[in-house]
């Protein structure tokens, strides 16, 4: 019987998940752990780390009942029957496989810990997104100073989506558990299928060998980014001739074998792990001698960064080929609604290169913080497809021209145009007449999420383009 867990992570994905298994499973203790302080800190405050809807509750229900959240990782991990390792896996910036694999430094360390502190045997769950064949080096680690104590690792990558994550992780489509295919391994996939059984219906958790569990995560990224890069790549054929891409999507997504979801046409994709697992799947397909493979999933982020400089380029070429001095509103900065998380969010590249074109900004969420916001522009970006010219494309006082505000109106008073950015639903609701009154003329609306009703506002006065429709 699982008595104790504890997850190391206290991320986006080891916060919503561990709490919301704690709420499902009154009898089990559930203790989060990081080296962060402060995030810890502010785990056990009325102010949590991320914002994400219905996490309050879920949060506030078990707190200090059977969920913990510390900084004592080695006291949580050396009592645990399972350990979850939810550490972040970005993608590598220096040294081999720079720019594409996943650097596994924080995953090493968290293994190394478990190895060192572990007295009795336990159940390692990778819940990060990792490589293919991870579990076999993370075996390696745990057992290389093996004190008879037996390890099993299981593999269940996590699914959930920023902005819906609890109500994902209520009520997933799927629980994917991975094993090795002996007696012990089989006894441990039991054990964690138990767990999640509390609360998801037995035929929607799928068992696997763990070589499949982890590729399929990444392969489940690469095949959602890339219905973004297809409907995105049709999108720029169907302003050059006239179609509707919305008219398209919806069109091709009611044939049952396509769907209808996730055929949204945008500025382009964000977010933590779309860029970064097709990346890493690209490093994967390389390694193992497969070049044609490598380059198929090369093209998604490819035509991604096609479609955020397309917008970019839109917004200057439609200004009269200057935005030198001009005032441009940036309404939203997160890389989707529903979440304070800016992680490779569109915002940065287009924010980027406006500034680089002497545009003034003045920038809006209703999430995400002025710091933050400041930090992602005064970043160096890397070229993922040239790492080792890592890019320093700030020049000395840009971010002067940058100013964060704290409602729409103020940034969009005496601006020159309008970038909607992120799709957040207060944006459809606000006084465009209001605003169109309060700016220069003409004012122009660029409508990276069809969020806008276009047809209203040009009837208001303004030019609106949007990834939709271009007049
Ligand atoms: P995150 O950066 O929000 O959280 C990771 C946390 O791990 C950080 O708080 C960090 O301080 C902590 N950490 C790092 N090394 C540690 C160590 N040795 N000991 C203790 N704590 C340590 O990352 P995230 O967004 O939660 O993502 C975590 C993993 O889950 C990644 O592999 C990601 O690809 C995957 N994932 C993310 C999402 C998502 O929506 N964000 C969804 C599915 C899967
Ligand atoms: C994505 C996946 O949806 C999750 O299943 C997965 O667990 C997660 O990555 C992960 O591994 O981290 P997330 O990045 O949180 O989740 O958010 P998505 O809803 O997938 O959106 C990603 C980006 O694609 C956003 O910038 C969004 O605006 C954009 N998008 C999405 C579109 O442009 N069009 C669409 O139709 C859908």
């Amino acid at each position: 019987m699982v008595k104790k867990i504890c997850c190391i992570g206290a991320g986006y994905v080891g916060g919503p998940t561990m709490a919301v298994m704690a709420l499902k499973c009154p009898e089990i203790e559930v203790s989060v752990v990081d080296i962060s302080e402060p995030r810890i800190n502010a785990w056990n405050s009325d102010k949590l780390p991320i914002y994400e809807p219905g996490l309050d509750d879920v949060v506030k229900q078990c707190r200090g009942k059977n969920l913990f959240f510390s900084t004592d990782v080695e006291k949580h991990v050396f009592e645990s029957d399972i350990v979850f390792v939810s550490v972040n896996t970005p993608t590598k910036t220096q040294g081999l496989g720079a720019g594409k694999a996943a650097d596994l430094t924080y995953w090493e360390s968290a293994a190394r810990m478990i190895a060192d502190v572990s007295k009795s045997s336990k159940i390692v769950v990778e819940k990060s997104t990792v490589p293919v064949r991870t579990a076999e080096a993370i075996e390696k680690i745990l057992t290389h100073n093996s004190k008879g104590i037996e390890f099993q690792i299981l593999s269940n990558p996590e699914f959930l989506a920023e902005g819906t994550a609890v109500k994902d992780l209520y009520n997933p489509d799927r629980v994917l558990i991975g094993g090795r295919e002996n007696a012990a391994g089989e006894k441990a996939v039991q054990a964690l299928r138990d767990v999640y059984a509390h609360w998801v219906p037995v035929e929607r958790i799928i068992c696997t060998n763990l070589w499949s569990a982890e590729l399929s995560k990444l392969a489940a990224n690469a095949f959602l980014a890339q219905r973004i890069s297809s409907v995105n790549a049709m999108s720029a054929l169907c302003e050059a001739t006239g179609a509707d891409i919305t008219q398209v999507a919806h069109a091709v997504g009611t044939d049952t074998r396509i769907g209808p979801k996730f055929l949204n046409a945008s500025v382009g994709f964000g977010g933590s792990c779309f860029q970064k697992d097709i990346l890493n799947l690209i490093y994967i397909c390389e390694c193992n001698g497969l070049p044609e493979a490598a380059n198929y999933w090369k093209q998604v982020i490819k035509v991604n960064d096609y479609q955020k400089t397309r917008f970019a380029n839109r917004v200057v070429s439609s200004m009269f080929n200057t935005v030198s001095g001009k005032k441009v509103a940036i309404l939203g900065f997160a890389f989707k609604k529903d979440t304070g998380d800016t992680r490779e969010t569109p915002a940065i590249d287009v924010c980027n290169r406006l500034v680089a074109d002497k545009a003034k900004l003045s920038i809006y969420d209703p999430q995400v913080l002025e710091e933050q916001i400041r930090k992602d522009l005064s970043m160096a970006r890397f070229d993922w497809d040239h790492p080792v010219s890592l890019q320093q494309i700030k020049a000395e006082g840009m971010l002067e021209q940058v100013s964060v505000v704290s409602d729409a109106y103020e940034a969009t008073k005496d601006a020159h145009g309008i970038c909607v950015l992120t799709e957040w639903d207060e944006f459809k609701s606000l006084d465009f007449k209001r605003i169109f009154e309060s700016m220069r003329k003409p004012a122009f609306v660029f409508d990276g999420r069809n969020v806008v009703d276009a047809v209203k506002l040009r009837e208001i006065g303004f030019i609106v383009y949007s990834i939709v429709w271009f007049h």
